[in-house]
């Protein structure tokens, strides 16, 4: 009862005031459970977890490991108070407290409520304390939190994005700010990526910002060793695609793109540097393609070095249907020969229909069909290949 009241009472203040009028609940939520608790000749606290915090008696035994000291409920009584009282649910706060059963011995006068007065001062309305609380129950009530959110938020553009990268990287809330996370950032803007950048640069690399920054650095040295310079736009991408992975791997998937595409060392940099992705490529899926376009297509090293975006496509839904299409056409007289395969390639699926299959109504009538059957990897007769590896095959092996 005494929980609703306080959350009803907290929905209709204003953010500014709830951080001291919850304090004061609290205090008095704290005070009449203290004199209640007297009474209690032992206090068991697996028993309290599942009656009060409504965790199971798995999670409870678990939990009261950790908290085992606690000699009666008025501490936690008070925290379960408070927690409802910033609008957790049941539900939310058996959450928390598996998550952080230590929460429970908090002093919510000490500890949590001046805590939230000091993020309801720098601005967080209740609900997004909440969901603070939610995401990290362990660190939102420390001292450092305040200087933390200081520095996040602007990093990451909002506080809600903030929230989703807590999500991505529990670490962020806890690492280091001074030894780890800023000279991390500060080394990324070196490289000339933004704030916007950095944040993108998170999602796939969730920990980024609290890896070692040794690593980090090492990250950076790769990416410019595989040609990619700072500051250009690639650079970013080039992070994303050597972090994680060892020196080694790296060289020896410069040199397979060497052996495999045919290029110089000056070539594989120029295709790494337009597109670091393709350092991804598996060598299995380097072989195929690098097969499909040499020998089959005709195109020449170099101009796959400068066009690096064909290895992206798949080979069994795009470049070889594409290929057959564009092949048809001009053996057959109705495409001028200097047609370029590559600008075939990147079109969207409807564009290429619009400009190679639809106008042959007359002349090819068949296209459209022969399309859509080498698309689904079965080559028609009027669509022969040359190589046997990139013939039938190859296309029914995706
Ligand atoms: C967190 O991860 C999800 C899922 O991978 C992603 O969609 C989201 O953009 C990430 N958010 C941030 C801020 O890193």
């Amino acid at each position: 009862m005494l929980h609703l009241q306080k959350h009803l009472l907290l929905l209709s203040l204003p953010p500014r005031a709830t951080a001291s009028t919850l304090f004061s609940l609290t205090r008095f939520a704290a005070t009449t459970t203290a004199v209640a608790a007297k009474s209690a000749a032992s206090f068991a606290v697996e028993d309290y977890l599942v009656a009060t915090c409504h965790l199971t008696r798995d999670q409870a035994t678990k939990a009261s490991k950790s908290i085992s000291h606690l000699k009666s409920p008025s501490r936690p009584d008070a925290v379960v108070a408070f927690l409802a009282g910033l609008g957790l649910s049941a539900a939310d706060i058996a959450a928390v407290v598996v998550y952080d059963p230590r929460l429970l011995c908090a002093e919510v006068d000490r500890t949590l409520a001046p805590r939230l007065a000091e993020l309801a001062d720098h601005g967080l309305s209740p609900s997004q304390i909440a969901r603070l609380v939610l995401v990290d129950p362990a660190r939102f009530r420390r001292p450092t939190v305040i200087s933390k959110l200081q520095y996040y938020i602007p990093l990451f553009g909002s506080f809600e994005t903030l929230l989703q990268a807590l999500k991505n990287n529990s670490y962020l809330l806890s690492s280091d700010l001074e030894k780890v996370v800023k000279p991390n950032v500060a080394l990324l803007r070196e490289c000339g990526l933004g704030a916007c950048d950095i944040a993108k640069l998170c999602v796939p690399l969730r920990r980024l910002l609290t890896t070692n920054p040794e690593r980090v650095r090492d990250m950076v040295a790769q990416a410019e060793n595989v040609g990619v310079r700072r500051g250009s736009k690639m650079f970013r991408h080039a992070i994303q695609a050597v972090a994680y992975i060892s020196e080694e791997k790296i060289a020896a998937k410069m040199q397979c793109l060497m052996k495999t595409f045919k290029w110089s060392h000056a070539e594989v940099r120029i295709a790494v540097s337009k597109l670091p992705a393709v350092l991804r490529n598996s060598e299995d899926r380097l072989h195929r393609v690098s097969e499909f376009l040499i020998s089959e297509v005709g195109l020449e090293p170099a101009h796959i070095a400068y066009r690096p975006a064909l290895l992206t496509y798949s080979l069994e839904r795009r470049l070889i249907p594409r290929h057959c299409v564009v092949k048809y056409l001009k053996e057959n007289g109705l495409l001028e020969t200097d047609k370029s395969y590559y600008s075939a390639v990147q079109m969207t699926e409807e564009v290429f229909v619009e400009k190679y299959i639809s106008p042959y109504e007359d002349t090819a009538p068949h296209l459209a069909e022969d399309y859509a059957a080498v698309s689904s990897g079965k080559i028609p007769a009027r669509f022969r290949l040359k190589g046997p590896k990139t013939g039938h095959s190859s296309a029914q092996t995706a």
